[in-house]
């Protein structure tokens, strides 16, 4: 598939490069092409990866991952040019600056937001619950992780669930997007077991079934 990364750090460049590994043709969306970092990121990837301006980068691609701080999203966005009919992942949280807690929840989502901003786009949310280190799948001793996925388009939940089992993961339909406001706080989990509760980066969520 041609996919997007607007945000090419730590969560954009693992799964763009993950992503280039299995074949397909990744495009970065970065604010500065010709920055010494752009030129880092295709040399990471033996030329597999091209990097481009974010409008550019969208304009080519079929899916695009949105992987910047909440607080960049809506401005990268309205870079992005037309997404309608693309399929958008949202890998966002909306996380104070702190980490004490969630920007929006209960009634939105940032999910829903994005979605309110990007008219006509198949937003799934998917990978928030993860820390990036292990987003390029395989790294628990051979369990699947579970990658939660809600988003109103069936079709553009399964595009996303069939790149989540490229690398790996056991996808798990969540719901519609609306359920968004689930998988955030789940991922605001995630950090408070990893960061205060001693747990470390190296744990991630498992769906277990009888
Ligand atoms: N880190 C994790 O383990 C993790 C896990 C799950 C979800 N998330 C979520 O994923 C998102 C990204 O996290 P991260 O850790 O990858 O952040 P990060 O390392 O700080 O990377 C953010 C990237 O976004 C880019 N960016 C900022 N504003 C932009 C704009 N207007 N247009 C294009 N690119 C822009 C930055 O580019 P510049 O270099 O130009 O500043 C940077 O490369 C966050 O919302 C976070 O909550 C993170």
């Amino acid at each position: 598939m041609k996919i997007a990364i607007i945000g090419a750090g730590n969560v954009g460049r693992t799964l763009g490069l993950a992503w280039a590994g299995k074949g397909h043709e990744v495009t970065f969306g970065v604010r500065d092409p010709a920055a010494p970092k752009s030129s880092a990121l295709s040399d990471a990837s033996n030329g597999r990866v091209s990097v481009l301006d974010v409008p550019g980068a969208a304009a080519r691609s079929e899916v695009v991952v949105l992987a910047t701080p909440w607080t960049a999203a809506k401005a990268a966005l309205s870079t992005a040019g037309n997404l309608a009919g693309k399929v958008v992942i949202d890998c966002t949280n909306p996380l104070k600056a702190d980490l004490s807690g969630l920007e929006v929840g209960l009634d939105t989502s940032g999910a829903e937001l994005i979605a309110s901003w990007t008219p006509g786009a198949r937003i799934v949310k998917a990978f928030n619950t993860i820390g990036y280190e292990h987003m390029s799948g395989q790294s628990f001793g051979g369990q699947r992780v579970s990658m939660f996925l809600a988003g109103d388009d069936a079709s553009a939940k399964q595009i996303v669930a069939d790149l989540a089992q490229e690398l790996a993961f056991d996808p798990v339909d969540a719901g519609p997007l609306s359920n968004a406001r689930l998988l955030e706080p789940l991922a605001l989990l995630w950090i408070d077991l990893a960061l205060r509760g001693g747990h470390g980066t190296g744990i991630a969520f498992q769906l277990l079934r009888t």
